[in-house]
């Protein structure tokens, strides 16, 4: 599920490619935007896709019911977030527990809830930091909240302004991180615990 450029998306098709997504496929591109340049990128691999407005629903239960009817009909094992900036209903992290994974640019729990803001750790009411990166982690009800499956630092560079430090989270941590938990998952590597992910 996306809702922007897509280089997430575009990580998952390369691994795919490249034949580094064990035991899965990805099979349904969702989209909240319908400009999101994320599209373009499903359609260039033939991969069918969706729009579905968060504005065109009168509540996010709504909007949920209509995510899970989707996804269901196309028999989804795993759903993952791969810049999806809509905050979904309760009543959908319930029903798929454990099978929605969320990428986030930050060290969670640091700069947590941060929707929009890739790189809110560069934020004047911040101190700067030294250290961010990216974590993957499953989804709950509380926002960036759920288990985490995978970190990966980046460092801060003195020179950094929010553009070149996000790029870097995005090349150094998320393409990276992404590809592998999603390949894990397929792969049934991941056992949750709790609030704790294992990887065998
Ligand atoms: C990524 O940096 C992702 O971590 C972030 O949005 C960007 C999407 O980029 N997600 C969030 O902030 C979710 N809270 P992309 O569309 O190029 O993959």
């Amino acid at each position: 599920m996306v809702s922007g450029g897509g280089t997430n998306l575009q990580a998952l098709i390369d691994a795919q490619q490249a034949g580094k997504i064990e035991n899965g496929q990805i099979s349904l591109v969702i989209s909240s935007n319908p400009k999101a340049y994320a599209l373009e990128r499903a359609a260039k691999v033939a991969i069918p896709s969706e729009v579905l407005r968060r504005r065109d629903f009168s509540d996010a239960e709504e909007y949920g019911k209509a995510l899970t009817a989707l996804l269901e009909n196309a028999d989804i094992g795993l759903i993952v977030l791969a810049g999806f900036m809509t905050v979904l209903p309760d009543s959908f992290c319930r029903h798929f527990e454990n099978r929605i994974i969320n990428v986030h640019p930050s060290l969670i729990p640091s700069f947590c809830g941060e929707a929009s803001t890739v790189c809110a750790c560069m934020k004047p009411r911040w101190q700067r930091v030294k250290v961010t990166g990216a974590t993957v982690h499953f989804v709950s009800e509380v926002v960036d909240g759920g288990a985490i499956i995978a970190q990966k630092a980046v460092e801060v560079e003195d020179g950094d302004t929010p553009e070149t430090l996000q790029k870097r989270v995005m090349q150094n941590a998320e393409w990276i991180l992404l590809p592998q938990a999603v390949s894990d998952f397929c792969a049934g590597r991941l056992r949750v615990d709790g609030a704790i992910v294992h990887k065998n």
